[in-house]
């Protein structure tokens, strides 16, 4: 690795990969009690995509979304000098996800480990590999947001099942000459005193006071979905000012505003109360759900290849999410 420096970062690829198998709200009223309507109208989504546990995984999907974004950049994986991957979702606690994306795409022996922050493991990762490419401490980064949350989701729960998609999306972040690009503000925070919100059990003492009475499924996602809302209307709001404040750009100065997908009128609340153009806060959720730390990197490649990022405007990303956490990341780009 190199000595210290202030370099530039730019984004020289994105990617991005789902399962096959699409489940609509349609699917889900044969399993539960539930109906379209109400699936829409409280959260946004139509459908999400589901991974067939036999053939897609966090790291095929993984590997998929970055071979595309290396790809997109005309690199090859021996280019890297890092791959990280938010997920909460790895196969294995052992090895990582990463380690064996890495491998798959050509890029060993770059360093690599996985984030586990859950909803927020995107943006976390994007602004650790902005700091490694900007310190000069690494060249370039693959950066990836992926999940299986189909894997960890109780389908006999109507709150929680109708959210939550698989996914993965992808970055790559080179060095630039110029150090005015990359990202001009970074934030990651979390408050470990409310993890009950939002929390995964592994064993039967992982589960809290407040829940001993309902019906808890371990190895599956709990949420107090009205606790989470009310957290998330507030926090998407504070970060987005906090954002803009720390950068001195109005709202509609941003090409972007890339949103985490976890309920479209958490995201319409947000716009709403900042005075957001709607076309400047992208919104895939109805086609894929939630996807957790994957959906702020789908929506950043599916921007991308549309040219919907404006060259030479900044763009925002923000995310929340179990822990709890939340993060922002805003980043300059080059003119056209
Ligand atoms: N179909 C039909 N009814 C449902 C339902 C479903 N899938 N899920 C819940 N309900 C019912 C509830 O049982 C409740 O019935 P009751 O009044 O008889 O008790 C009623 O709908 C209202 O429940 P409530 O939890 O208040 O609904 P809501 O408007 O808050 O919507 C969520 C529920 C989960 C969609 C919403 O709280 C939410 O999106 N929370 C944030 C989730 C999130 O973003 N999580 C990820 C964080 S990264």
């Amino acid at each position: 690795m190199n000595a210290p420096r202030n370099w530039g970062v730019r984004i020289a690829g994105t990617g991005s990969a789902v399962p096959e198998r699409r489940m609509t709200n349609a699917d889900f009223t044969a399993i539960l009690d539930t109906s379209d309507e109400w699936i829409l109208q409280r959260t946004g989504i139509s459908e999400r995509r589901i991974a067939d546990p036999n053939a897609e995984s966090t790291f095929n999907l993984s590997r998929d979304a970055l071979q595309r974004a290396l790809d997109a950049a005309g690199m090859k994986g021996s280019e890297l000098d890092l791959v990280i991957v938010g997920t909460l979702t790895s196969e294995m606690p052992c090895p990582s996800t990463a380690v064996r994306v890495a491998a798959a795409v050509g890029a060993v022996p770059a360093g690599a480990f996985d984030i586990s922050a859950a909803c927020c493991g995107f943006v976390y990762a994007m602004n650790v590999a902005e700091t490694m490419v900007r310190s000069g401490r690494a060249k370039a980064v693959g950066v990836i947001g992926a999940e299986t949350l189909s894997r960890v989701t109780d389908y006999t729960d109507r709150t929680c099942s109708i959210l939550f998609g698989d996914g993965a999306g992808a970055a790559v972040l080179v060095r630039d000459e110029d150090p005015a690009l990359g990202c001009i503000h970074q934030s990651m925070q979390a408050d470990g005193s409310r993890w009950e919100s939002l929390y995964l059990p592994v064993l039967p003492r992982d589960v809290p006071e407040s829940d001993l009475q309902s019906t808890v499924r371990l190895g599956c996602l709990r949420m107090n979905g009205r606790e989470v809302f009310k957290f998330a209307v507030t926090k998407f709001r504070e970060v987005i000012e906090e954002s803009l404040a720390a950068t001195r750009l109005s709202a509609n100065d941003l090409s972007q505003v890339i949103c985490h997908q976890s309920n479209i009128r958490i995201i319409e609340a947000a716009r709403e109360r900042i005075g957001l153009d709607p076309e400047k806060v992208y919104v895939n959720i109805d086609r894929y759900g939630n996807t957790s730390a994957a959906s702020v990197g789908i929506c950043l490649d599916e921007l991308t290849r549309a040219g919907k990022l404006t060259p030479g405007l900044p763009f925002m990303m923000v995310a929340f999410g179990g822990g709890l956490t939340w993060a922002s990341s805003v980043w300059s780009t080059r003119g056209a």
